[in-house]
């Protein structure tokens, strides 16, 4: 079983960033906890990029090399038709993960384009939301 856990724009600046809403933890600590709550034998791949056209690549390799995509989108997801498209082009299941619950933000945070092309998504229970997205895909049965 290989996941890749893709990461958007801003979430490099993780443990600085509006850390009110975010936390203090930066995108690594974010990456080592990921990767102690599983096993040896779910193999975690990890992607962070400021760049749509990035993440619209990896989204496309991840069809050929992995078996699941934990994708946040950050703010991509509330206009990014073209990651909608991505998503909808490969066979590989995406879950869509934020850390913030986006429905108690901002009007713009309320609506995502993205969600709709993924399995399902999660929001709002911090760093543990990617923890709840690698095991949606791993216990989706098709
Ligand atoms: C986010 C929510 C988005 O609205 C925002 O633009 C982000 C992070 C989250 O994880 O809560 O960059 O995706």
């Amino acid at each position: 079983m290989k996941i890749i856990v893709i990461n958007g724009p801003n979430l490099n600046m993780l443990g600085k960033r509006e850390t009110s809403v975010y936390g203090n933890k930066t995108l690594k600590d974010l990456e080592e906890y990921i990767k102690k709550e599983f096993s040896d034998n779910i193999n975690i791949e990890f992607f962070q990029s400021n760049y749509e056209g990035a993440i619209i690549d990896m989204l496309h390799k991840a069809n050929e090399e992995f078996n699941g995509v934990v994708l946040n989108p950050g703010a991509f997801t509330h206009y990014s038709y073209a990651i909608h498209d991505a998503i909808k082009s490969i066979k590989t299941k995406v879950v869509e993960v934020h850390i913030s619950n986006v429905y108690q933000r901002e009007e713009f945070r309320h609506k995502s384009v993205t969600a709709p092309a993924c399995i399902g998504q999660i929001s709002g229970f911090g760093f543990y939301g990617y923890i709840l997205g690698i095991n949606a895909i791993i216990n989706s049965n098709d």
